[in-house]
């Protein structure tokens, strides 16, 4: 990635300035603010205690929100709300560091690990409001701790603990899946191999120019699932559902968890990635935590065998090293599902 200067610290200077390298093409700007929100639907809500009781029916839920929406929140998941907000507050630790500070933790070129913006490749190209900060967690080997900011009261801890949770609500939600996918509960996991967790804290200062800009391109997710936790007050995330932009309200202490094109590979597309974005706003700086499961590098991405039935769903994807996957989707901008485009047969 290029480097690009800090959003944060462009903000800090000047709060009306807004460089036009940040203002994007009409098609692109955030248009649907001030739209009566009562009249966008809100994706599905799914109970992670019933789910992990077993529950058939809230597994068929599962599915049918996969399937339809491919977005959907958890309730009772069990991360407690006091790690919630030890997480947040380690965030935000982070980010209120003094700049230079901060760049002790700056990502190297072509690196994307650390603290910058990832997914610049031309000096052209519009770019994101916001700021980040990427570190692998899981598996322990391989963290690098140079990017970890530990002079942060609590930050290993809580990143610690909170990563220990989200473990296990992967390895649920994916059990769920691999039987939904008509394999045992443990075998889409397996296919992941020594699958990964990494951690995306973004930063959306606020923006005198809300309506202009946006927080993060249109994208899909590269990993097989996410799992995202946002502010409880301060919404800023849309997803495209049947051509439109609506927005993701928070439900405070839910978790937003995506497809991402990974899993729409192994599940032949019966699973789709769903393409997203995030806004700013003009009145607060917004947080949010992405954790993405990754399976390992060495994986195989493809269709698996149970997802292919020559008449009725005959394979839509080839199978690629998941290395060369990442490699691909990590070398261009973002925009929206072109990732997928490697993953996809010529004839589909
Ligand atoms: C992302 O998809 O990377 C960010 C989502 C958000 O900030 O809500
Ligand atoms: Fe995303």
């Amino acid at each position: 990635s290029l480097p690009v200067q800090s959003v944060q610290e462009l903000v800090r200077r000047d709060p009306s300035s807004v460089p036009e390298r940040y203002i994007r093409d009409h098609a692109e700007r955030p248009k649907d603010r001030g739209v009566v929100s009562a009249i966008t639907p809100d994706i599905p809500v799914i109970d992670f205690s019933l789910l992990s009781g077993g529950h058939e029916d809230e597994r068929k839920r599962l599915d049918l929100a996969c399937k339809e929406w491919g977005f959907f929140q958890i309730i009772n998941h069990g991360v407690e709300e006091d790690l919630l907000c030890r997480i947040r507050k380690a965030m935000g630790g982070f980010f209120n560091l003094s700049y230079v500070e901060k760049k002790k933790y700056a990502m190297a070129p072509n690196d994307v690990h650390g603290y910058g913006q990832i997914f610049v490749v031309s000096e052209e190209q519009k770019l994101d409001w916001s700021d980040l900060l990427y570190i692998i967690v899981e598996p322990t080997e391989q963290r690098r701790m140079k990017y970890w900011p530990i002079i942060v009261p609590d930050f290993k801890d809580a990143v610690d603990m909170y990563s220990t949770k989200i473990k296990r609500i992967a390895e649920e939600l994916l059990g769920n899946i691999s039987l939904l996918m008509n394999m045992k509960r443990d075998e889409l996991l397996a296919m992941h191999g020594t699958w990964k967790l990494s951690m995306r804290m973004n930063y959306y200062p606020p923006c005198s120019r809300p309506d202009d800009v946006l927080g993060v391109s249109p994208h899909s997710d590269g990993s097989s699932i996410t799992i995202l936790l946002q502010e409880d007050d301060i919404p800023g995330l849309q997803i495209k559902y049947k051509g439109e932009w609506i927005p993701v309200k928070p439900i405070p202490n839910a978790l937003v968890i995506n497809i991402g094109d990974s899993l729409e590979a192994l599940s032949n597309g019966m699973y789709e990635s769903i393409e997203h974005r995030a806004l700013t706003n003009k009145d607060s700086a917004r947080m949010s935590l992405a954790t993405f499961v990754n399976p390992d590098e060495n994986a195989d991405i493809g269709p698996v065998d149970q997802m292919i039935d020559e008449i009725h769903r005959p394979r839509m994807y080839k199978t690629v090293k998941n290395i060369d996957f990442l490699r691909h989707f990590f070398s261009k901008k973002l925009e929206g599902k072109t990732s997928t485009h490697v993953l996809k047969l010529d004839n589909t």
